[in-house]
């Protein structure tokens, strides 16, 4: 039962966005996936196409206060920066062993870099997601040092909202493009389709079935699949301190 963590270095990315498409994603390559926000304040469940109000069940609530979008189990666990039983409790749990049949995909906001680090050394697989503009990529130098070169071992990089159509989004994602390498799994174009499927509390499978964001992310699933049972993901190579 492995463990997908979805964090970035900037906030406002896509980083939540891209933990609910991957668990749909999994989910439809047949896993039985678990999705868990460790945010204080919650929009995954608006990409499940649920309103604002509900609160999700903590991860360890009984089955019967699940709340299952389309055979996804949407858990919360809050107080998970603060609690050092958490990964412990994972271990427990069984969420770090690989195998394709059941999946945890955690969403861990940008700021809580710590409990991205306690979690990442026990994934198979973390999800960076970045935007490519000037802000995000300033921000790179240091979560590359931070994290150092063991730390970005299981790190494959996604490049959220992109506009091709402009020259800083190419220039943004040629850089990533030169600085990621094979660790950069793919990019997600900028959709409007994904803020209004929120608007509409409708799942973006549904709102826009054709959306070019949808039919993106669902290749980013189909990237990291492959990790769920392996020790060691396929983009993993020496990285150069080019930051
Ligand atoms: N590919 C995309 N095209 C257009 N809008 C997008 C795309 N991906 C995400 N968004 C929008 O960007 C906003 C931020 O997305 P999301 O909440 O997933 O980011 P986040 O990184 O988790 O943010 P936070 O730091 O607040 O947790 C949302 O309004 C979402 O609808
Ligand atoms: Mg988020």
């Amino acid at each position: 039962m492995p463990m997908i963590v979805c964090h970035g270095p900037k906030g406002g990315t896509g980083n939540t966005f891209v933990a609910a498409h991957l668990a749909m994603g999994l989910s439809a390559q047949g896993a039985d996936v678990t999705v868990v926000s460790v945010a204080a304040r919650d929009t995954l469940p608006l990409h499940f196409g649920l309103t604002p109000a509900i609160a999700l069940p903590a991860l360890t609530a009984p089955a019967d206060e699940a709340v299952l979008v389309g055979g996804i189990n949407l858990r919360s666990w809050r107080r998970a920066p603060e609690d050092l039983d958490f990964v412990p409790m994972l271990n427990d749990l069984g969420y770090f062993q690989p195998g394709k049949d059941r999946v945890l995909v955690v969403d861990v906001p940008s700021s809580e870099t710590r409990l991205a680090r306690r979690l990442i050394d026990h994934a198979c697989a973390h999800v960076c997601t970045i935007n490519a503009q000037p802000d995000t990529l300033a921000l790179l130098p240091q979560a590359f040092g931070e994290a150092g070169i063991e730390g970005l071992a299981r790190t494959a990089f996604v490049i959220n909202a992109l506009d091709e159509t402009r020259r800083l989004g190419r220039h943004g994602s040629a850089f990533i493009r030169e600085l990621a390498g094979p660790r950069l799994i793919g990019r997600i174009r900028m959709d409007e389709a994904v803020p209004e499927s929120i608007a509409t509390l409708q799942m973006l499978s549904r709102y826009a079935p054709a959306s070019v964001a949808l039919s993106d992310v669902q290749q980013i699933a189909e990237a990291i699949a492959p990790t769920l049972d392996s020790t060691s993901a396929a983009w993993i190579a020496p990285v150069s301190r080019a930051a």
